[in-house]
């Protein structure tokens, strides 16, 4: 049979700065996701990629004495380091700059000329000469520029323009009927009372003041302007309009887009607009989540209130970053970064309720067996309770992660091991090794154990290194996703791995002191 296709994307990243803790949000839930899907057997494409072009990197470059590309291929390469030290496994990480990118964009721009839904226009702004911007009345600061503070002048230019008002009302009865399209359903009535009901304007898609940008072909003077260039990564990555389209073919419409809530306007109008122009499918949802903000504020350079994510990654190790930024935010909201939060969730969730489980449950293995695994099928109700609620949790969490409630599927999974820990204080192994009949005990030790690997699959998606970690100490072959349907698949007679505990705990700062 055929495997089912499941195509998701982050947005592509400016590469202006360097990336902090809010943009590991956006791609390691995308990653969570998308592993999620690879889990459960469907053929998945997972894109992320960079926005290279524009004024600012052309500014920046020139202020660091280099091209604009050398600029951006520095910040670049040292992304790609931070994604493969948060455990990312994208697809395909597309770049804006790369040729065959390029040259859809243009193919795009050309076509939807040709068409009609792009003219030669003029744009009237208010514009810095100093700093070559444009502003709108509204982004200025005491009437001057936002910049610099200097003067601005009403000056136009010639530009190009698609026409955005013509897809008004095809894109509200689209929205409209499509309850899917954009979530979380807040996002969807903004756009469509703030946004589209008020009137769409044409939209402005060159610029001729800077030239790092894909040139319009028929016109050299004239560079692609921003959204054009950036949206239409979703559909280059995949070869539209390019020689092997294969991939378009196979993937093409994307199941989801995850975006911050700040560009959801940008892809729930502009990109349906574009795609209709195109006269391709639209993508089944855009999901505008939250930021993560630091003491109730933006994570901000300036404001010198975050680490580089590599420092928190080497004290805390991947799998506790990533668990604190797939459990702690819900889903759609905002959410607060703190290393203090951090802490306690290590400890509480990480060491305390998955750690020591284990090691617990596999120390009285050990003491009482020798560390081989033995089973005495014997079903009390404490069993009963427990075996239900472990089998039960694969279609919780398949739930959960069907409507992107991911903190809510993770909790499904801890579930797990917080009943586990509760059924050792049900069942006191330690009493039941004062027995001479060891099959009760041989019978509870069985339960945690299958029970911990069961999570341990389920884990795989969120946190890796935890539930490779667990999977190698119980020396088990089980640990494929078919196999957690069932209780009782873990191997009999078989002598566990070495172990130590997976989570130390950590003593806080203040703590310490
Ligand atoms: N280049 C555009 C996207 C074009 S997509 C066709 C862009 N880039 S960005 O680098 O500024 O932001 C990339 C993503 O990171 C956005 O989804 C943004 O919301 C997200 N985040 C940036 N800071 C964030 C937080 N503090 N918290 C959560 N997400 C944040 O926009």
């Amino acid at each position: 049979m055929e495997k089912k296709k499941y195509y998701i994307t982050t947005p592509i990243y400016y590469p202006s700065a360097n990336f902090h803790i809010g943009h590991c949000y956006t791609t390691v839930i995308a990653d969570a996701i998308a592993r999620f899907k690879k889990l459960q057997g469907y053929d998945v494409f997972f894109l992320t990629g960079s926005d290279e072009h524009g004024l600012k990197i052309q500014k920046k470059a020139e202020d660091a004495g280099v091209t604009p590309k050398e600029y951006v291929d520095k910040i670049i390469s040292d992304a790609k380091d931070l994604w493969k030290q948060l455990d990312i496994e994208y697809d395909k990480f597309i770049r804006t700059t790369d040729d065959y990118h390029v040259e859809t964009v243009q193919k795009i721009f050309k076509k939807l000329y040709d068409q009609g839904d792009i003219y030669k226009g003029e744009y009237k702004g208010l514009y810095c000469t100093p700093c070559e911007s444009f502003w709108t009345e509204s982004q200025l600061v005491d009437g001057k520029c936002p910049d610099c503070g200097r003067e601005v002048n009403m000056v136009s230019e010639e530009a190009y323009f698609f026409r955005l008002s013509k897809y008004q009302d095809r894109l509200v009865d689209y929205i409209e009927s499509h309850p899917e399209f954009i979530q979380p359903v807040s996002r969807k009535n903004e756009m469509i009372n703030n946004f589209i009901k008020p009137g769409l304007e044409d939209l402005c898609v060159s610029r001729t003041t800077f030239d790092w940008g894909i040139p319009v072909t028929f016109d050299s003077k004239h560079v692609v302007y921003v959204w054009i260039d950036a949206l239409s990564n979703y559909i280059s990555a995949l070869g539209y309009l390019s020689e092997d389209d294969s991939l378009f073919k196979k993937f093409w419409p994307a199941d989801l887009h995850i975006v911050g809530k700040e560009i959801v306007r940008f892809h729930t109008i502009i990109w349906p607009a574009l795609l209709m122009a195109l006269d391709l499918p639209l993508p089944k949802q855009i999901f505008g989540h939250g930021w993560l903000v630091i003491n109730g504020g933006k994570i901000s350079k300036s404001l010198g209130n975050y680490r580089d994510p590599r420092e928190y990654i080497k004290e805390y190790g991947v799998d506790a970053i990533r668990y604190y930024l797939l459990r702690e935010v819900p889903f759609g909201s905002d959410g607060t970064f703190s290393e203090d939060l951090l802490v306690t969730r290590y400890n509480t969730d990480l060491a305390n309720t998955v750690g020591n489980l284990v090691n617990r449950t596999l120390s009285m293995l050990n003491k009482y067996f020798d560390g081989v695994i033995e089973n005495s099928p014997i079903e009390t109700d404490y069993d009963r309770d427990l075996i239900s609620l472990v089998i039960s949790t694969k279609d919780k969490v398949e739930n959960y992660m069907d409507n992107l409630q991911i903190p809510e599927a993770l909790d499904a999974i801890f579930e797990i091991f917080r009943r586990c820990n509760k059924y050792i204080d049900e069942t006191t192994p330690w009493v039941l090794a004062k027995e001479e009949d060891k099959e009760p005990l041989k019978n509870v030790l069985y339960n945690l154990l299958e029970s911990i690997r069961i999570g341990a699959i389920l884990l795989k998606p969120f946190l890796m290194n935890t539930s490779k970690e667990i999977l190698r100490q119980l020396n088990t072959d089980m640990t494929d996703y078919e196999t957690i349907s069932e209780f009782g698949q873990l191997e009999v007679s078989k002598k566990i791995n070495d172990f130590k505990p997976i989570f130390m705990r950590i003593e806080k700062k203040d703590e310490q002191e």
